[in-house]
């Protein structure tokens, strides 16, 4: 099969988004280990902006960002897996990559939504939402917050792990189109990049942006 190339995969928002979303993961870990609360929660709030955005966009994003073009049901995900799945390199998440994002963006979700209720051991730092729920429900929150982030640090681990092996055993690098946007080694481009419109984008972007903005001002009215 000769190589298409350059083939257009991910728009400019999914780029952005995954980019902002490793940095500011990491920030949020980084903050939460040295105790920089304020920008914990800062951090979080973009988290969860960000996260919205994403969502948003499954639905009314250009094609290769929505969920309904990469979510396969559970036998279409035993059978590509039981297939020979180094078959032809199409634009897009396969469905064994779907089902990764859809459980890191669903362990994501439950790290905010825990965040927003957590408080610290000695009551003094604690999440925005946090005073709608009991002292022990708030802790209760701080102990699901942690473990949800262990169990994200390992998805995340098996995820760069499986970008290292699409790299070593398939050779097929995909960070190159994770930034530039276009992929230089499809065999076959059907499903290449359908760019949404600016009005979607806009809309995708005012609502994520308003979210996290509340929820850094501590949801104040
Ligand atoms: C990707 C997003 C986030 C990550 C990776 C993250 C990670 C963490 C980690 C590692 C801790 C320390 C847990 C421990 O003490 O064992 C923590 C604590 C905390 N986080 Fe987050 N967090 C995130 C989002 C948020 C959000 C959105 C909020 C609220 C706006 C928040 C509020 C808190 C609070 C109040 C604590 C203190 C709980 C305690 O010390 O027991 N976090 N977070
Ligand atoms: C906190 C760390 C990370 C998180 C939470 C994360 C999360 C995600 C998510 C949610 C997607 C789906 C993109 C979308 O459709 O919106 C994705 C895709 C991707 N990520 Fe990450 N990521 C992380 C770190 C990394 C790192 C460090 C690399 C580079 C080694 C990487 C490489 C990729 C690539 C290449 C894709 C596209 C996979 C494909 O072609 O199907 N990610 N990531």
């Amino acid at each position: 099969m000769s190589p298409i190339s350059p083939v257009r995969v991910w728009d400019v928002p999914t780029r952005l988004f995954h980019w902002l979303l490793f940095a500011l993961v990491c920030f949020s870990w980084g903050s939460a280990e040295y105790g920089k609360m304020d920008l914990h929660r800062l951090s979080g709030s973009i988290v969860l902006g960000l996260v919205t955005f994403r969502l948003i966009w499954g639905f009314i994003g250009s094609n290769t960002a929505r969920f309904g073009g990469f979510l396969r049901s559970p036998a279409g995900a035993l059978a590509y897996l039981r297939s020979d799945s180094a078959g032809p390199r199409t634009p897009g998440h396969n469905p064994i990559g779907g089902y990764s994002v859809l459980a890191m963006l669903l362990l994501l979700m439950l790290q905010i939504g825990t965040g927003l209720f957590s408080v610290d051991i000695d009551g003094l730092e604690s999440g925005p939402l946090s005073f709608l729920v009991s002292f022990d429900q708030g802790r209760t929150a701080a102990a699901i917050h942690s473990l949800s982030f262990t169990v994200l640090q390992i998805v995340v681990a098996i995820h760069i792990l499986a970008v290292l092996f699409y790299l070593v055993v398939r050779k097929r690098n995909l960070v190159v189109p994770m930034i530039t946007g276009t992929d230089r080694q499809i065999d076959d481009a059907t499903g290449e990049l359908v760019p949404a419109g600016w009005g979607r984008l806009l809309v995708a972007a005012a609502i994520a942006l308003g979210l996290a903005w509340w929820t850094a001002k501590g949801f104040a009215v």
